[in-house]
């Protein structure tokens, strides 16, 4: 793709802590590239009833340090049905959109994967807080909800070391358990919930019995909110079963505060690094790929390929948490 075009970009799904780092990069490494860029409005809804508008290099300013994305975003399920996507076509067509930059998780790629099957010049850049796509080791947003649950986690240790207490702490991550296996790491948790291995309340009551016995005044157990005993159930088992503990419980439920924070440094960079490398990967012709770091560099994969999948959780994670809860 020499001449120059117009290249539209969206932000889809969950808002993501540095979209709008990849937001600035698309558009700004489009027009030094001498294209005309275009922002869609709300996700796929905007592109669905025709929100495009003109952004130039100032437009795109002042937001590399924010959460949240300057274009909108949205869950648009009619972009999963025909008459949305013929819709979104049209408006592609009628616009004169040469290729369409698609910012945002699994539900997004799927989107992407749909409109490139019709023969849309499609990238994607994988962009969730969940890092459950496949074609990504770290997706964009990830490393800054961590840290923010983190955060979180160390006032709760704080409070439950005073009183002497165990928190459950349930963190985002839809099916996936890495947020919670992560958190469970860095934040020195006594035990951790995942939805990738089925857990009964009775091991978290002996792994929270035996550090007890261990000398552990009190403790923490990261719950990933796809767990099948969220923290909800796990905290209805320990009221009625406190006393085989030993510790008094409480539960914490972090939900959408860690979406929202301002992109660590890791975020700013990695949002620049993939918004930059999808305007290359337009200009050099490709199409329909899904970009996602991985092994320290950016990593192309064909959006047949990674949208719908999922990216395994590495069980070694747990393992690492239960041998540093010791
Ligand atoms: O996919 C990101 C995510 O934050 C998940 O962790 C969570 O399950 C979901 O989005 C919440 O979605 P919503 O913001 O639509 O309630």
């Amino acid at each position: 793709m020499t001449r120059p075009q117009r290249i539209a970009v969206l932000t889809s799904g969950g808002d993501a802590p540095g979209m709008n780092a990849a937001v600035r990069a698309v558009v700004r490494a489009g027009i030094a590239g001498g294209h005309q860029m275009l922002g869609v409005k709300h996700g796929y809804s905007g592109l669905i009833s025709g929100n495009l508008t003109v952004l130039s290099a100032r437009d795109v300013g002042g937001i590399v340090h924010l959460g949240g994305t300057l274009l909108g975003t949205s869950r648009c399920e009619s972009m999963k049905a025909p008459e949305g996507q013929e819709s979104a076509l049209r408006h592609l067509r009628d616009q004169e959109i040469s290729a369409l930059v698609v910012i945002g998780g699994n539900g997004s790629q799927a989107g992407a994967l749909a409109l490139a099957s019709a023969g849309v010049r499609v990238i994607g850049i994988a962009s969730t807080i969940d890092n459950d796509l496949y074609g990504a080791d770290v997706s964009l947003g990830t490393t800054t909800a961590l840290d923010i649950a983190l955060e979180s986690i160390d006032r709760l240790r704080v409070t439950a070391a005073a009183h002497e207490r165990a928190f459950l702490v349930e963190v985002m991550g839809r099916h996936c358990g890495y947020l919670a296996a992560a958190a469970a790491i860095a934040g020195g948790a006594e035990a951790v919930v995942v939805p990738e291995v089925a857990t009964e309340p009775q091991e978290i009551e002996s792994q929270l019995h035996a550090a007890r016995l261990r000398g552990k005044s009190h403790a923490i157990v990261v719950v990933a909110e796809g767990a099948y005993h969220n923290a909800d159930i796990l905290l209805g088992y320990f009221q009625e079963h406190s006393q085989r503990i030993g510790y008094e419980m409480r539960a914490s439920r972090l939900g959408h505060i860690q979406r929202g924070g301002a992109p660590g440094a890791f975020d700013r960079m990695l949002g620049s690094r993939l918004g930059v490398a999808a305007i290359e990967k337009l200009e050099a012709g490709a199409q329909g790929l899904l970009l996602g770091w991985c092994d320290g560099t950016v990593k192309s994969t064909a959006l047949a390929e990674a949208a719908g999948r999922c990216r395994p959780l590495d069980l070694k994670m747990l393992e690492l948490a239960r041998t540093l809860a010791l």
